[in-house]
């Protein structure tokens, strides 16, 4: 696992669009797995101003869902697809029909299992784009989710509901209590799996996931287990990280080509 300790949140978003700008350069049609939430946003702004200047093309890229919230009515602006399409598939001029994500409307189990054979029949996510959880969480997979698990209905915990309160106007009763992920095992498929993580609250589980011991009790620990995972982390979220100093070393004597 590689760890890269950055300033701020901006300086991560733009590393992280670097590389995703990079991939499209020698794959235009790439798949990109997309997160939302607060975490990615540096990431999509980065990248429209990459596009902006003509150093990033999404017109041919593809994008697939992370997660969604079960039970929303279909375009409440705080489901993840109206956001993704906010956020990514309208400033990064993305085509409607590149987008890939679960059908929340009939029945689960069933689109549960047609997303991961979609993500498959894609020929695999390219470059999986994450935040983090508070407890760990990646995706929706909230701890003890199975190390090897594919894409399914999760519960949320409590603390993961009054973590997102604030986009459903604070109130915690408006948060949906579940949601389709997909699992740790179809994450770790993506060729490459690049965890973003940003400020003082996800300093605990940043070390839990770099650090501390291979674990469900922190499904990003999983993470552990992939043979091409990044970690970029502002230096908040960096914080709790004993190896701090090496992982500084090592990122600053790395050729610039190489890229993450
Ligand atoms: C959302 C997702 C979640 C978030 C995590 C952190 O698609 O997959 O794992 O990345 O809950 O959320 P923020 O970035 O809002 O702190």
């Amino acid at each position: 696992m590689e760890v890269v300790i950055v300033e701020d949140a901006a300086k991560g978003g733009a590393l992280v669009a670097q590389a995703i700008a990079r991939l499209l350069a020698g794959r235009p049609d790439a798949l990109i797995g997309v997160a939302t939430g607060s975490t990615p946003v540096p990431v999509y702004e980065a990248l429209a101003a990459l596009a902006r200047r003509g150093e990033a093309d999404l017109s041919r890229a593809r994008v697939a869902q992370l997660d969604e919230y079960v039970g929303l009515p279909p375009g409440h602006p705080e489901s993840y697809r109206s956001v993704l399409a906010r956020q990514v598939l309208e400033p990064l001029g993305v085509p409607e029909g590149s987008f890939l994500g679960p059908d929340t409307a009939g029945d689960i189990r069933a689109a549960c299992e047609a997303y991961d054979r979609a993500l498959a029949a894609a020929g695999g996510v390219d470059l999986q784009l994450l935040g983090i959880g508070t407890d760990g969480h990646i995706g929706f997979n909230e701890p003890c989710s199975s190390l090897t698990s594919r894409t399914r209905i999760k519960t949320l915990t409590e603390r993961t509901r009054a973590d997102n309160a604030r986009f459903f106007g604070h109130d915690v009763g408006q948060v949906p209590r579940h949601v389709i992920t997909q699992g740790v095992g179809t994450i770790l498929e993506a060729r490459h799996v690049v965890l973003l993580a940003t400020g003082e609250a996800k300093a605990e589980a940043v070390a839990a996931t770099v650090e501390g011991p291979l674990s469900a009790r922190c499904p990003s620990s999983a993470l552990q287990l992939h043979p091409h995972a990044t970690v970029v982390a502002d230096e908040a979220a960096a914080s709790r990280l004993e190896l701090a100093g090496y992982f500084r070393r090592t990122f600053a004597g790395k050729p610039p080509w190489q890229g993450i």
